[in-house]
Formats: C-alpha cells, structure tokens, sequence
C-alpha cells in the first residue's frame, strides 16, 4: 500500500440504473433527473445504442465520433426541435438557435464582443458586483447559516445583466429578473410533449410560451430603446456598447434592433444560470474538501481583486481556476449536448440514421471509467500546468468545434474572480451532513439549497 497516496473527496452522486430505461422510464428521468437516464454501463462504452417511437437515439464517448458530429461533419447535425421549442420563446432567433449561414454570420459579429481583450471590461463588472454581493453576505452570515444558491445565482444574474446592460440596471434589474425565474420555473422545462412532437406541432404550453415572448420582447426593446438615448462615451462600457458597434467582418453588416435584443437575451440566457451553478459546486466541493480550501485560500490572500486590478489579478489564480476546471468537470451545467442528424452518418461504426437523436454528455464523458482515473474524485491536480493535459475530447464543459460555447472566457473570469473573492473573505462550511446531490433538468442543480456557514478569514485563523 502506498501511505503517501493523497485521498480525495469524492462526492456523492445519483445512482446510475443497472439497464437501459423502458422509454416511460426515460421520459420521466428527463423531467425529474436527466442524469439518471444513463445506465452503469454508459460510463464505460464508446457507444450507446437505444431506440424511442422508431427513433434512433445514441449517446456517444468515442473522441473520434465526438469529433466527427461536433467537428468534421457538422454541418449534418442541427439542434433538436425540443431545444428549439424550449428556448425560442426567449432567445428568439439568436446565436444559440441560429443555423448555417445565419448562424455563421452571427457568430462573425459577436466573436470580437467576448474575446479575451473584453476581459477588463468584463472583470470590473464581476468585481464591482461581488463586492456589493460579500457586503450583504457578511451581514447575513452574522446571523446563521446561508443560502449560497440563491446568492450566487443572484449575482451572476446581476453580472449577466450588467455586462449587457450596465446603465439600465437600476432601472429595470428587478423585472428583468422576474421574466427570467418565470420562465425558468415552468416554461423554461421539458414536458412530454416537448420531446416528442415535431417543433411545427404547438402544445398549450407552447401558446404560453408564445404569450411570454410577446411580454419579453417588449420588455427587452424597451430597454434597448431607453439605452439608445443615453449617448456613448467613446469607450464600451458594456456588451451592449460592443454589440451595437459590432459588424460582420466579411460583409460589413451591422445587427438590427430585433437582432440585437436576441443577442442580448441569448447572452444573459444561456450565461447566468450555468455560471451560477460552476460556483454553487466549486464552493460546495472546496467546503467539503478543507485541504483544497486552504491552498485556494493561500493563493489568494494577499492578491489585489478590485475592479480595478481584477483582470490582472487572474494570472495569479492557478489553482483556483483548477478547482473552477475540476467543478466544470464533476458538475458540468450543461450536462447534455443534443443534435439530430439531419442525413444518415456512421459514428463509432455505428449507424446514426437520418433522424438520430445524437448525445454526447459531458456528465457521462468527464466521469468516463476509461478515461479518466478515479473519475469520481476531486482532484484539482489534474489541471494544473504540471499535469498531461486531459484529452480534447474528454473534457469539454463548453461545448467543441464551431459551436464551442462563446462566453466561455466571460465564465471562467467570473467564476475565478467570485471563487478568489469569496474565499479570500470567508471561510466556507456546509451547515449540515445531508448529502448534495446533483439534479439535472436543463442544467446540472443541487437537489436542495444547501446551508453554508461563512466564516470572515481573521476571525477563523
Ligand atoms: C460555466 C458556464 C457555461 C457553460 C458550462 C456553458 C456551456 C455551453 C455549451 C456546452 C455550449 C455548446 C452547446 C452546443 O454545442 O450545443 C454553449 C454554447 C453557447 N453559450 Fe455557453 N456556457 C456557459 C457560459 C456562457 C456565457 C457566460 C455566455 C454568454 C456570455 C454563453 C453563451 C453561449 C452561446 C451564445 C452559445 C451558443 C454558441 C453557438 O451556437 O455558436 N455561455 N455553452
């Protein structure tokens, strides 16, 4: 026995059905636990083959295939009418529901908005509003135990909205927050339905979804329109200034008004609440693994972290963007990626058949037995520069190849600067022995809000 061997946390997850679900069975796991629709042995195969009302689905973890859907063939998968259905309504005809040469134009546009020049721009805000979120957790932690959920939640919806928007937040934060939980709450869900009609077929859910989007474009072109009489000031101040000065660099174009508001809700969309749950898990893992805890919080004390010196402060975190990677891998939000094939393709010598449902799962992919070791442990190590670096296909929490998550510098910025934040300031605990599980419905969630004790760093030296 090796007694120098060190020993990781390993957190507690679902348990993985002994066989493939009956199709009721799958439905039912993906409204109540989208994790439990793999069986023990998808964690262990290249492919998974199943099939639903006559149609093909798999789940794929060969890299090559991985590769061929997400890289070399792209162009054959298109997003599924169930994500279409689901998030239209709120993202309208943005980036992420974009296809071919709409989507190519868009990307163009945006790209130079999120690149990691924007990181300053993009830091300060991330600071400023932690400051104000520490302030008001300190007051609260005096008092008992926290709800770290909805704190971080609300702030990475107040970073969200404020990058976009900086100007109008105090204005319109509050009711910008409230169609956002709306929708998240109900419409925002897979039903049945969803799954299985084609995207031209409406369901009831769909008219009220249709009502929302009435409301939300309203709501969204009335902030754009109150922006557009504040002047700019020469310098950006925020993704908005960006995008509304952005053009196509091949053909010159500008985006219009009802682009614009698409873009902007597809940003705070598909950016709050994935970033906000990278930090529910980061801090629940370094609260459950105090070694790590004290080497973040090594890291960091000391080190600058206003709005000011932020972005430069971020080449001083390596091991609190490890733990960030690490938390990304365990827990990745966006646990599934689903495309149909649009004509027949074979994938691991597997036939996908036009129609094929196509998964590949970042849950399923980074806890893979064969390629990962202890896949189950949290190890930071694993990605710190001395380490072999994890295979492309692997690890891939953003997405791969030309779709590859655009705001995925914007996150890891934030959820280093919000990690290094808060552990400078406190020390973090969970309040009770009930285990968190990991619930995913959309996106990978705790099952329960667990209870934090935060304790200020000089009194608990
Ligand atoms: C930890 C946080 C995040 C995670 C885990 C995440 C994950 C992903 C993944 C896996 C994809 C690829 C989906 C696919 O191929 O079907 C994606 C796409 C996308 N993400 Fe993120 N994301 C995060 C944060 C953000 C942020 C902060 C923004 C915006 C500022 C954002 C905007 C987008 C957009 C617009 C797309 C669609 C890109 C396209 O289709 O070209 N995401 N994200």
């Amino acid at each position: 026995m090796n007694v120098h061997a060190p020993s990781f946390f390993v957190p507690p997850r679902p348990p993985a059905p002994a066989e493939e679900l009956s199709l009721y069975r799958f439905l039912v796991a993906v409204r109540t636990n989208a994790l439990q629709i793999w069986s023990k042995s998808a964690y262990e195969q290249d492919v998974v083959v199943g099939s639903a009302l006559g149609r093909t689905r798999l789940l794929i973890n060969a890299p090559d295939a991985i590769h061929r859907v997400l890289v070399e063939n792209t162009a054959n998968y298109s997003r599924t009418s169930a994500t279409i259905r689901i998030l239209r309504p709120i993202v309208g005809k943005g980036l992420l529901l974009s296809e071919g040469e709409e989507w190519r134009h868009q990307r163009r546009t945006i790209a130079p908005a999120l690149a990691p020049r924007v990181v300053p721009v993009i830091a300060r805000h991330v600071a400023l509003a932690t400051e104000e979120m520490l302030a008001q957790l300190a007051a609260a932690a005096a008092r008992g135990p926290v709800d770290i959920l909805a704190a971080v939640q609300f702030l990475a919806l107040e970073i969200a909205a404020r990058s976009m928007f900086s100007l109008e937040m105090r204005q319109y934060g509050v009711a910008l927050r409230r169609f956002i939980t709306r929708f998240a709450a109900k419409l925002g869900r897979p039903y049945f339905l969803d799954l299985m009609l084609p995207a031209a077929i409406p369901t009831l859910r769909d008219l009220a979804r249709m009502r929302f989007r009435a409301q939300w474009v309203a709501f969204m072109d009335e902030i754009i329109a109150a922006r557009l009489r504040a002047p700019a000031q020469g310098k950006p101040r925020d993704l908005f200034d960006m995008l509304l000065a952005a053009r196509d660099p091949e053909t010159g174009e500008a985006f219009s008004r009802a682009q614009l508001r698409d873009q902007m809700a597809t940003m705070i969309v598909a950016g709050h609440e994935t970033t906000a749950l990278t930090l529910f898990w980061a801090l629940y893992l370094l609260a459950s693994s105090p070694a790590d805890q004290e080497r973040v919080a090594n890291e960091v004390r000391g080190v600058d972290l206003a709005p000011d010196a932020a972005a430069d402060a971020l080449t001083k975190l390596a091991y609190t963007k490890a733990v960030v990677n690490e938390s990304l891998r365990l827990y990745p939000p966006a646990f599934a990626i689903a495309r149909m094939a649009i004509g027949p393709d074979r994938l691991a010598d597997v036939a996908a058949p036009r129609g094929a449902l196509v998964m590949i799962s970042p849950w399923v992919l980074q806890r893979h037995v064969r390629l990962w070791k202890d896949p189950d442990a949290f190890n930071p190590g694993r990605f710190l520069a001395d380490a072999p670096l994890p295979h492309r296909f692997a690890y891939m929490p953003f997405g791969a190849g030309p779709r590859i998550c655009i705001g995925a510098q914007f996150a890891l910025t934030e959820a280093c600067l919000v990690l290094a934040m808060m552990v400078q300031r406190f020390h973090v605990a969970l309040a009770d022995a009930r285990p968190v599980l990991p619930r995913a419905v959309i996106v990978t969630q705790p099952d329960h809000a667990a209870p934090f004790w935060l304790r200020p760093r000089s009194e608990s030296r």
